[in-house]
C-alpha cells in the first residue's frame, strides 16, 4: 500500500471533505519555496503553507537551533518554572510590536491565542466589576480559529454553520469605507458600554477570502472605539512578520492595540507557538490579592522551548538585511503583476495588493468558499509546478520570503496561463 493509501485507511484531513476525497500527496521533503513529491514532482510553494513558512522550509539555521535545544531541554511545565527561550523571547518581541505591550501570555497556536485574546479583555472587566461589559465586536467575514470562542467572533459561514446555535452572541460590523463608517461608529456608540473588546484582523481578512480595507478608515474606526474604552484586539496571527511589508500590519495606524494575537510566521512557520501580548492596562487588573481574578488559562505545551527557540532563530532571520530586502523586492513585484493583470483583460475582479499578499476573485459562478473553482485551479496550477490554493474564487499569493525572482516569475505565468485558459478560446 502506497503512504497515501495508508494516510486514507487511519487519517481525517481538515477542511477535507472526506467522501469521494483523491488521495493526498505526499510530500518527502521542503526546502526553500520548493516542496518535493514523493513520486518525483516539486512544486513552488506559493501560499507559504497555510501562511506559515516565512524563511522557507527546511531552513538550516532555524533546524539547528531546534536540534540544540532539543538537547538540552525540549519541554517542562510553564507553571512555576521558566526557561531561557520563553524569557529571552519576550525580551526580544516586546519592543518589535506595535505599541505599549508589556506582558507576552504563550499558547500554541492561532486560535488559541484570539481564545486567550477574548478571554483575557472579557475577564479584564469582570475583574473591575465592570460586569456589564460582555459583548464582542468583531468584523463580518472575519476569521479568528476554530475554536468555539474564536468561531464566536468569526464571520458566520460555511466554516460555523452546525455551530449557530452555540456560539455566543456577537456585535458584527462592516469593514470601513466612506460608505459605512459612520453607520459602524453609531452603532460603536450605541453598544459601548456594553462591548469588553473589538477583535479585527489588521487590514487583510485572511481566511475570508484575503478581503483587503483601508488604513486611515480603520484608524478612525479604532479612535471611536478608543474613546469608549473598548479592548482592542489585533489579531495578526496571518499579517505579521512582514507579510503587508510593515513588520507588523498596525503599523499601518495611528491607534494601536492593547492585545495583539500572533502564531504562523512567528516561528518562522517551523513549529506550533501562539502568543497574546497585552498592555500593563490590561495586566495591572489581574494583579490581585483575590484569587478568583487569576487568568485560570495554559495548555499542555505553553511556551514550550523548541517553538521558542525557533521564533529566537526566526527574529535571527530578519535581523538580516536580506529578508527585508526580499520582503520589499516582493512588495514591489506585486504591484507590478498587478498592474499586468489590471491590463491584461483577464476574468478577475476586485485586484488587490499589499506587501507579500495579492489577491483577486475569478469571475466564474458564485463567489465564496464553496465555488469549486478552488479546487480546479489548484490542479491546473500543480500541472504547471506550483502550488496554490484559492479560498473558493479568491486567488491569492504569498510566497516564502527566500522566493527568488524564477519562482515568483514562475507563479505571475502560471497565473497568467490559467487566467487565460479560463477566458476560452476567442473571448
Ligand atoms: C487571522 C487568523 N487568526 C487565527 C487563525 C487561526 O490560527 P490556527 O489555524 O493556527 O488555529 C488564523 C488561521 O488561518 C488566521 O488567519
Amino acid at each position: 500500500m502506497s503512504l497515501a493509501e495508508r494516510d486514507q485507511q487511519v487519517i481525517w484531513h481538515p477542511f477535507t471533505q472526506q467522501k469521494n476525497r483523491p488521495l493526498p500527496i505526499p510530500i518527502v521533503k521542503g526546502k526553500d519555496s520548493l516542496l518535493f513529491t514523493e513520486d518525483g514532482k516539486t512544486y513552488i510553494d506559493a501560499i507559504s503553507s497555510w501562511w506559515v513558512t516565512l524563511h522557507g522550509h527546511a531552513n538550516s539555521y532555524i533546524a539547528e537551533k531546534i536540534y540544540q535545544q532539543a538537547l538540552q531541554l525540549e519541554q517542562v511545565i510553564f507553571a512555576g518554572f521558566t526557561h531561557e527561550p520563553a524569557v529571552r523571547l519576550a525580551e526580544r518581541l516586546l519592543p518589535l510590536l506595535p505599541g505599549n505591550f508589556t506582558r507576552i501570555f504563550y499558547s500554541d497556536n492561532g486560535s488559541t491565542s484570539t481564545e486567550v485574546a477574548l478571554k483575557m479583555s472579557i475577564q479584564y472587566w469582570w475583574n473591575k466589576g465592570e460586569t456589564k461589559r460582555r459583548k464582542i465586536l468583531a468584523f463580518k467575514n472575519a476569521y479568528h480559529g476554530d475554536t468555539f470562542g474564536a468561531m464566536s467572533v468569526s464571520d458566520r459561514s460555511v466554516f460555523t454553520l452546525a455551530f449557530h446555535d452555540l456560539l455566543f452572541e456577537v456585535i458584527f460590523i462592516d469593514t470601513p469605507t466612506k460608505d459605512t463608517i459612520d453607520g459602524i461608529k453609531a452603532i460603536i456608540h450605541q453598544h459601548s458600554t456594553e462591548i469588553a473588546a473589538f477583535i479585527y484582523e489588521p487590514l487583510v481578512q485572511g481566511a475570508g477570502g484575503m478581503k483587503m480595507y483601508d488604513a486611515y478608515l480603520m484608524n478612525e474606526l479604532l479612535n471611536t472605539v478608543k474613546l469608549t474604552d473598548i479592548i482592542c484586539i489585533a489579531d495578526e496571527v496571518m499579517t505579521g512578520f512582514g507579510r503587508t511589508a510593515k513588520f507588523f500590519a498596525s503599523e499601518y495606524m495611528h491607534n494601536k492595540p492593547d492585545i495583539i494575537c500572533l502564531s504562523k510566521g512567528l516561528t518562522g512557520g517551523t513549529m506550533a507557538l501562539g502568543v497574546t501580548a497585552c498592555t500593563n492596562r490590561i495586566y495591572q487588573a489581574y494583579m490581585d490579592d483575590d484569587k478568583y481574578k487569576t487568568f485560570f488559562h495554559g495548555h499542555s505545551f505553553t511556551a514550550n522551548p523548541l517553538a521558542c527557540t525557533a521564533a529566537l532563530a526566526s527574529l535571527d532571520l530578519f535581523e538580516k538585511e536580506t529578508c527585508l530586502q526580499q520582503i520589499e523586492w516582493i512588495s514591489e513585484s506585486n504591484k507590478k503583476f498587478s498592474a499586468e493583470l489590471e491590463a491584461g483583460w483577464y476574468p478577475i475582479k476586485d485586484l488587490r495588493f499589499l506587501g507579500t499578499i495579492l489577491a483577486f476573485e475569478i469571475i466564474q459562478g458564485a463567489d465564496g468558499y464553496l465555488n469549486s473553482i478552488s479546487s480546479i485551479f489548484t490542479q491546473l496550477a500543480m500541472r504547471e509546478g506550483v502550488y496554490l490554493r484559492p479560498l473558493g474564487n479568491s486567488v491569492y499569493i504569498m510566497p516564502p520570503y527566500c522566493i527568488t525572482e524564477d519562482e515568483l516569475e514562475c507563479i505571475y505565468s502560471c497565473i497568467k496561463k490559467l487566467l487565460t485558459q479560463l477566458k476560452g478560446p476567442g473571448s
